[in-house]
């Protein structure tokens, strides 16, 4: 049988980096050495892109890459070769910024999309599961990620405590919900470890998480959906670099404080170059359980105005409503739990605003 790229890739993942750079224990390809592959029939090319002052330490690399490579069924022969890096690293002191990795389509994912604010607790968790559940009541195939490493919640939103397992070729498989694929960070680390976990290493597992989950699992998915942490830090940084995101919904309370913050996400989506959806006012009324009277607690409408004023679309509000909170904290979300509610509906008309955007077809 013809051998494959992904074949190759995981047989070089074997190799340990011989450079002091980048997170302990990482192998050539999670460290960037590899560049590219070309197979030709049975005869396989190896590009090994480092900085020509590391040459020496790389070369038994390169030896070891055709050696591993050479073992494989279906290959004849190989050729590695080092190629310099176009720009040498900042660690070699002209203070430039090594380009960022080209992001990557994730395997087995038709969409990706990401809910994201600036402040934290204005609902993104929330709006994140309830969305997934829309766009599977209206038949498409939903995947959620939560990737919130220091806080994670979605998971629990789900009722969700799984040990991770593998799969053959080492992929993260992902946990099953009523249909929905999930998986979380809280699955791979505990909060309590991340807590005190500096940038690199929460890049590293971003990285690793955006990468080796085997969403392909029994069929592709049509939309994963990643649940952010508040913020524009590490996290949502190391995301957009990392994988390609089809688009972005910006969640925000009405007032004006959070919509500060929820500008400062839009800035980042923009200058990454990531579509955004458009915007959700969450805790947009309080609608009284008792006697149904509408309050505006934190204002309304602002949101919406928000979103107008920067040009993009107002997916819809959500109020605040106890049942909201209450089925979120119970595992099963209100789309799911009392999907006749105006609440569930607001969440149904904003998952018909991103699947317009995206051009979702059923
Ligand atoms: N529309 C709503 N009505 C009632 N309660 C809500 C609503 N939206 C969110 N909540 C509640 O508010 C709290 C914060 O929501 P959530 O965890 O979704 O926010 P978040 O933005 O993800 O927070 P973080 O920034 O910490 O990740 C939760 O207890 C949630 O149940
Ligand atoms: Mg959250």
């Amino acid at each position: 049988m013809a051998i494959t790229e992904e074949e190759i890739v995981k047989a070089l993942r074997q190799i340990k980096n011989p450079l002091k750079t980048g997170a302990p224990d990482q192998n050539i390809v999670s460290a960037g050495l590899l560049e590219s592959i070309a197979i030709n029939g049975d005869i396989v090319s190896i590009c090994l892109q480092i900085d020509p002052a590391d040459a020496e330490r790389v070369e038994p690399v390169r030896a070891a890459c055709e050696k591993i490579v050479e073992a494989l069924a279906g290959v004849s022969k190989v050729r590695a070769i080092m190629t310099a890096k176009k720009a040498p690293s900042p660690a070699k002191g002209n203070g430039k910024a090594p380009p960022p990795p080209t992001p990557k389509k994730i395997k087995g994912v038709k969409y990706f999309i990401a809910v994201a604010s600036g402040k934290g607790g204005v609902g993104k968790s929330t709006t994140s599961v309830n969305l997934a559940y829309a766009l599977k009541q209206k038949g498409l195939k939903v995947a959620i990620a939560d990737c919130d490493v220091y806080g994670p919640s979605a998971a629990m939103l789900l009722g969700l405590n799984a040990k991770p397992e593998f799969t053959d070729d080492d992929r993260i498989k992902p946990v099953m919900k009523d249909g929905l694929k999930a998986i979380s960070m809280s699955f791979l680390v505990p909060p309590e470890t991340a807590a005190v976990w500096r940038g690199p290493m929460v890049i590293g597992a971003i990285q690793q998480f955006l990468t080796g989950v085997a969403w392909d699992m029994d069929g592709d998915v049509d939309v994963l959906i990643a649940d952010l942490p508040p913020g524009t830090g590490d996290v949502q940084l190391t995301m957009c670099q990392t994988a390609i995101v089809d688009g972005a919904v910006i969640v925000s309370t009405p007032q004006d404080l959070a919509l500060i913050d929820a500008r400062k996400a839009v800035d980042m989506f923009t200058k990454t170059r990531i579509p955004i959806l458009g915007v959700v006012e969450n805790m947009s009324q309080f609608v009284c359980p008792k006697c149904h009277q509408v309050s505006n607690l934190f204002g309304h409408g602002g949101a919406e105005q928000f979103a107008h004023q920067y040009g993009m679309d107002f997916l819809g509000a959500v109020p605040l409503h106890m049942d909201i909170r209450a089925c979120a904290d119970a595992g099963t979300p209100i789309v799911e739990a009392k999907p006749d509610s105006p609440e569930a509906q607001s969440y149904h008309h904003i998952a018909d605003g991103v699947m317009r955007h995206l051009a979702v077809e059923l």
